[in-house]
């Protein structure tokens, strides 16, 4: 099924309907299309903010939960933060103590240099701008404050490539016809059109103030783990 990809100007809009719409069948197709490896991805994530006993962690675009309960797990204080009223409704019946906010990422409901982490799932292509964001996550850390952001990416060895492709833009909208939403599983490989490539997304950390910048690739390149901290001038 051929997507046409929001504009900047219909896209926020765009996006809450869709999550709104799949968020209660988001955690079984997620668990089917990733082989349950999301799960070891987030726990990576989390692991790169090195969590401290009551360190509060901004779960920014936290969808169901997932990142949060990780959070939760090794010590720390969740406060997750999504634009899907539907979603954030699934993360409170997964979890009734979680603390959630509605909000958007390019303006979070926390004062400046209040947090000591964030942590962000495959949220940054659905941003109406990435830039954005990266300057109001800067704003809410404390200096030294890290962030984990996990995202889909593009295999660089280019047999896998191919076969990821098949699977990404072939299978997986298929299987959310069939159990979900087909529109919803076709923009989710259409949208990585979006993310920049590796040197503008670094060049956007920087701008917005962050150091320390390390890529990791997963599973062969089908997920990136990009972990950062707040420089002194962010
Ligand atoms: C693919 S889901 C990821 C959910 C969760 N982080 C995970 O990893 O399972 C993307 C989430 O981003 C949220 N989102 C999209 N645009 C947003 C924005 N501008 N501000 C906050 N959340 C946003 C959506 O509502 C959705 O819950």
């Amino acid at each position: 099924m051929e997507v046409t990809l929001p504009t900047q100007a219909e896209k926020r809009r765009v996006v809450e309907a869709m999550f709104d719409r799949i968020a209660p069948r988001y955690d079984r197709m997620n668990a089917l299309i990733s082989f349950g490896a999301h799960r070891r991805w987030k726990r990576a994530a989390v692991a790169g903010l090195a969590v401290t006993p009551g360190a509060v962690i901004v779960d920014l675009a936290c969808g169901t939960g997932d990142l949060s309960e990780e959070i939760t797990r090794v010590g720390g204080r969740a406060l997750g933060v999504d634009v899907s009223a539907g979603m954030l409704r699934e993360a409170r019946l997964r979890t009734p103590a979680m603390e959630l906010a509605r909000g958007d990422g390019a303006a979070l409901p926390f004062g400046s240099d209040t947090v000591d982490g964030i942590a962000c799932g495959f949220a940054l292509r659905n941003f109406v701008q990435i830039g954005p964001v990266f300057r109001e996550m800067a704003r809410v850390l404390r200096p030294g404050g890290r962030i984990a952001l996990v995202e889909v990416d593009r295999p660089a060895n280019a047999l896998v490539r191919r076969a990821h492709g098949l699977y990404f833009e072939r299978f997986v909208p298929w299987l959310g016809g069939m159990l979900s939403d087909r529109w919803a599983y076709s923009y989710l490989p259409s949208s990585a059109a979006y993310l920049p490539d590796a040197v503008t997304m670094r060049a956007l950390l920087v701008d917005a103030g962050f150091e320390g910048i390390v890529k990791r690739r997963l599973m062969a390149g089908a997920a990136q783990l990009l972990t950062a901290r707040k420089g002194p001038g962010g």
